[in-house]
């Protein structure tokens, strides 16, 4: 039987210090709900609520197109167990597990959650723990004599002995739907915080006899929550580093583990290098044997077999063939193409250019609109001139074309294949194949040229 799914995400979450409600808050990139909407939507639920307060119109507005989402409104933030009862009467009816998310906590695994799930179809009440050096500040939890979970004690609420419990509650569980409705009714406020905790349903469960699983998480990053900037850093340290070490594992060097930043999907091949300081945004494919040179950007970007990427390039919507050399200091942006063994050199911008086979732009360019044949040769301080200042127009360069420096190509304009153009020309019309194009200048000399002198001030008395 499949399973409800609730997301708590009320909280003001005030330790943040920001105008941005806390679970909007980026991590890898991309807002803590939203890693936890995704693996949501993956398990298929039954029902989907998502439990908002504190800047509801926020959090929902960036959610506009997810029409599978409940949205249910806590209008005043009365604890986690008030959250959850605002939440039942939009769970179907019949008795089935509900799986109790909370907002803050992103990184819970996918395969912790079908664990969970599996434990379920058996057991009422199933949650998830882990073991923290320092636990202050979490629930902490009571197990009895036979190790059984008895209760969880809020820090607030617990005795100096309980603090030194390191295990604590990880704020997930999985509850059928019957114990939550008898024990919403009836649940108190009765506390230190006078709110109502959603962790008394672990009393509630064992005075009822009904059985409670806890599964131990050992990753402890994988449940933790983020209360504050210092924990959403620490967090995405983890996240960086459980993600570089799957590179390494599947034959990917990184130079430094600690210096990659993946903000999104990467497949990485075998034997690719990532210097340091790299940063993959978006969904990223790096083929075998590729090199990524260190502070490079790429972003939504296919890159081919045995490329290089020279240092500080950045690159966008970008698809790079086999064997091409990018940078360093490359600018690609999007609907940008490389054919096999292109070479784009430093200070090079293109943009929706697509660039034939072994054709070079080595330096200081802009290639912008433009379709460049192969085994072209493109001089330092072209430009495509695409803009007339309305309209974007197209510039074609067809194979075998050498550009000398210097050159302005005012599109609309095609040179035919093998055209030679003179460095320092500003091409307006069409050039027929095989021509040279130059703009006729002459030089002048004058002999013995003073330049002017820099005037002495004199000094005032
Ligand atoms: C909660 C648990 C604690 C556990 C910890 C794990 C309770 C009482 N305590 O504590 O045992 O160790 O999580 O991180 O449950 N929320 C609402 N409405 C509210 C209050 C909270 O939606 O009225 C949401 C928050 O936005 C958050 C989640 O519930 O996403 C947890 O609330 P939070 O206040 O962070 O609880 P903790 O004190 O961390
Ligand atoms: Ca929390």
């Amino acid at each position: 039987m499949s399973f409800s799914v609730i997301i708590l995400a009320a909280g003001q979450g005030k330790r943040m210090q920001s105008s941005l409600p806390k679970v909007l808050h980026p991590l890898a990139g991309k807002p803590l709900l939203t890693h936890l909407i995704e693996k949501v939507r993956a398990l298929n639920p039954l029902s989907f609520s998502v439990v908002v307060g504190h800047g509801a119109e926020a959090v929902q507005a960036h959610y506009d197109e997810f029409s599978d989402i409940e949205w249910v409104l806590q209008a005043e933030q009365n604890g986690t167990g008030d959250a959850v009862r605002q939440a039942l009467p939009h769970l179907p009816k019949q008795n089935h597990p509900v799986l109790i998310l909370s907002g803050d906590a992103p990184l819970v695994a996918v395969e912790t959650l079908q664990q969970l799930e599996a434990l379920s179809s058996t057991c009422p009440l199933t949650l998830l723990t882990t073991r923290l050096q320092n636990p202050m500040g979490m629930g902490r939890i009571i197990r009895g004599p036979d190790l059984s979970v008895e209760e969880i004690v809020e820090e607030k609420d617990a005795t100096a002995e309980q603090k030194l419990i390191h295990e604590i509650n990880a704020g997930i569980y999985m509850v059928w739907r019957d114990l939550l409705a008898d024990f919403l009714p009836v649940m108190s406020s009765n506390n230190q915080q006078n709110e109502f905790y959603l962790t008394d349903i672990v009393n509630f469960a064992v005075q009822r006899q009904q059985k409670i699983h806890a599964i131990e998480v050992l990753e402890a990053w994988q449940v933790m929550g983020v209360n504050t900037r210092a924990q959403l850093a620490q967090l995405e340290r983890h996240w960086q580093l459980a993600q570089a070490k799957q590179l390494l594992a599947a034959g990917v060097t990184l130079f430094d583990p600690a210096r990659l930043d993946i903000r999104g999907h990467a497949q990485v091949g075998q034997d690719v290098i990532l210097d340091i300081n790299v940063i993959l945004e978006g969904e990223v494919i790096i083929e075998p044997g590729a090199y990524i040179g260190p502070n490079t950007r790429i972003k939504d970007s296919y890159i081919g077999p045995g490329v290089r990427v020279e240092a500080n390039s950045v690159i966008e919507g970008a698809r790079v063939a086999a064997d091409c050399v990018v940078g360093p200091f490359a600018r690609l942006r999007p609907g940008t193409v490389l054919e096999n063994g292109a070479r784009i050199g430093n200070f090079v911008e293109t943009k929706k250019a697509y660039i034939g086979q072994r054709s070079k732009v080595n330096h200081l360019s802009y290639i912008g609109d433009a379709k460049v044949g192969a085994e072209v040769n493109i001089g330092a301080g072209t430009i495509t001139c695409n803009y007339d200042g309305a309209n974007k127009h197209q510039t074609v360069i067809e194979d075998y074309v050498f550009i000398g420096s210097d050159t302005q190509l005012v599109a609309p304009v095609t040179v035919e294949k093998g055209a030679t153009i003179a460095a320092g020309t500003t091409v307006i019309r069409d050039v027929c194949a095989k021509a040279l194009i130059l703009n006729p200048k002459s030089q002048k000399s004058i002999t013995d040229w003073q330049r002017p002198e820099k005037k002495v001030e004199s000094t005032k008395e």
